[in-house]
């Protein structure tokens, strides 16, 4: 259990998501959110539930793996989304294309996007807006690499990052449900975790940054995850940490026994 559930804290159900990344044909996904609502069916009996569920299969698994999630309370999940609501962008998935087959959640500016796919923070920003104009709850992704850690810029860049997704979105216009991912990306699947008070202390500056971009309010309840590299032990690094309410998981969230243990060290 959570050491301080109470005082800010106990404004923010604890969130853990599993991002597949490109893992598993459509079937593959069904048979793993199967697994994974019933290594948590006792979790989720609760009347309040302890701790916020998502998967983000591959576009591709959304249909059938919302079928195997529907009514278990675990929520679904995509990996990105376009701003516009439709048009002549292929290769491109729209907002209400992921409510439709029942997406709640959306990642966004994931490392691997912005590393790989050109994603910068004004596209990031774009699909912020689109997310908070359908309602989608964003997890937004923020983090350094190895270079920028080693010459000291971690607070520079992650506050780059913050601004450049969130300024002038301003408080009316804030996607409902935001999350802010921590995300270093020198940790993304290398086995290489951060320290957990490394990246309490980012935490809590993404929390002060939120403060000054949207406001004290939303700062207190908007939900600062962890993710790179967590595994079921190293888990309790983050899982103890004031400003960490939760993880983004990869690898170990193809795994659902691992991944059960993981969103366990959250529930409250
Ligand atoms: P790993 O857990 O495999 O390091 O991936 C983290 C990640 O990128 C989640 O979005």
């Amino acid at each position: 259990m959570i050491p301080d559930a109470t005082g800010p804290r106990a404004l923010r159900r604890p969130l853990v998501a599993g991002n597949w990344k490109m893992h598993g044909l459509s079937a593959e996904g069904a048979a793993l959110a199967g697994r994974v609502t019933g290594v948590l069916a006792d979790l989720f009996s609760a009347r309040d539930r302890p701790v916020d569920v998502v998967l983000c299969p591959p576009f591709t698994g959304l249909q059938e793996v919302g079928r195997a999630v529907a009514g278990s309370g675990v929520f679904l999940g995509a990996q990105n989304v376009h701003w516009e609501d439709k048009g002549a962008f292929t290769g491109e998935i729209s907002a209400p294309m992921l409510l439709d087959l029942g997406c709640e959640y959306v990642i966004i500016g994931h490392s691997e996007r912005r590393q790989h796919f050109g994603e910068t923070d004004a596209s990031v920003r774009r699909r912020l807006a689109a997310a908070a104009r359908h309602n989608l709850r964003p997890i937004l992704c923020v983090g350094e690499t190895w270079e920028e850690r080693e010459a000291g810029r971690t607070v520079e860049r992650v506050t780059a990052q913050l601004h450049g997704a969130l300024e002038g979105l301003g408080r009316e216009t804030a996607p409902t449900g935001l999350a802010v991912a921590y995300e270093p990306v020198w940790a993304i699947g290398t086995g290489r975790a951060a320290r957990g008070t490394d990246a309490q202390e980012v935490a809590a500056l993404i929390r002060r940054l939120l403060g000054d971009l949207l406001g004290p309010e939303l700062a207190v309840r908007t939900r600062v995850l962890y993710g790179g590299s967590v595994k079921p032990d190293n888990i309790d690094e983050f899982a103890g940490q004031a400003d960490i309410d939760g993880a983004l998981v990869g690898g170990a969230s193809l795994d659902a026994e691992a991944f059960g243990a993981i969103v366990r060290r959250f529930a409250r």
